[in-house]
């Protein structure tokens, strides 16, 4: 007897309601647009970029659009607990968290301030502690939810002129695999993707360097630069029920970067 496969609803998010972090600009947005595309209700925070634009492409899709902004780098366990209990008052039950939301710093070692390290850190690392433990914490009370991480190639290796950067993806990578270890017998998978070089504000001085670019491109057997779509897809899957089963991964979507 063949077990059914519900090939139609595995990788819808009907009736989900997620918050993604970093959700006016580049990968975070399209992560939360194609989120509306595939039936939830969407949360975002912003901070420098307004959020209208997504806004309106999640009402868009026939959802509901939430704006929280926050300044994720000087957040901590209370801000988190308080925006998470906020949110689930006037949004409901957050099913799924996106923490997307990161800066980079470079700068030769020599120079490479402590403020831009403790930046890095603070929104790159403690945030997405914070804000997973707040979330965590609800899924796991109610035994349903989806733990979504954006890592990065540099969850791997060390990359060039970013220590903190590297340093912090590196450790998301860990919290990822120590909240699965944690929440998985409660229904509540936690996952990471690493994305590859994506055309974004996030990597756009290494696009203007025509030397850089060069060699990155020719590293990557894909031949392009990534897409925010490209990560889209791969955090739908993460969100859907047709990842019920993936748990502590650190989904590479690079193109093939990590397999050169
Ligand atoms: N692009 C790549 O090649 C690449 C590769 C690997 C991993 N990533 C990761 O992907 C994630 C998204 O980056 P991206 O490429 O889409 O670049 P991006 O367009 O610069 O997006 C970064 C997002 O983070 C938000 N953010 C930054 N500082 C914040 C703060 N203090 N408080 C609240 N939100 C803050 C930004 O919000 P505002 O704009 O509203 O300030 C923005 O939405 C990051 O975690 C990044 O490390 C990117």
């Amino acid at each position: 007897m063949i077990e059914p496969f519900d090939a139609k609803n595995a990788f819808s998010l009907a009736g989900k309601r997620a918050l993604v972090t970093g959700g006016a600009s580049g990968i975070g947005q399209a992560i939360a647009v194609a989120f509306a595309q595939a039936g939830a209700d969407v949360a975002f925070t912003t901070h420098s970029h307004p959020g209208d634009e997504t806004a309106a492409a999640i009402k868009a899709a026939g959802r509901t659009a939430s704006e929280v902004p926050v300044d994720l780098g000087r957040i901590d366990a209370a801000g988190a607990e308080a925006l998470m209990g906020d949110l689930e008052a006037r949004f409901g039950p957050v099913d799924i968290l996106v923490n997307n939301a990161g800066i980079i710093r470079r700068a030769d070692l020599p120079v490479h301030g402590e403020a831009d390290w403790r930046a890095v850190m603070a929104t790159n690392l403690d945030a997405v502690w914070f804000l997973s433990q707040a979330a965590g914490r609800r899924m796991g009370e109610r035994g349903d939810g989806r733990l979504i991480a954006i890592a990065s190639v540099l969850s791997f290796q060390g990359g060039i002129r970013v220590p903190g950067y590297a340093a912090a993806k590196h450790a998301v990578a860990g919290l990822t695999k120590a909240l699965a270890n944690e929440l998985a017998s409660r229904n509540v998978c936690a996952n990471a993707i690493a994305p590859g070089y994506i055309a974004t504000d996030n990597t756009a001085a290494l696009r203007a360097d025509a030397e850089r670019s060069r060699q990155i491109l020719e590293r990557i057997p894909a031949g392009r630069w990534g897409r925010p779509n490209d990560i889209a897809g791969a955090a739908v899957f993460l969100a859907s029920p047709a990842a019920a089963y993936v748990n502590g991964a650190i989904l590479s979507v690079d193109g093939g970067w990590m397999a050169r």
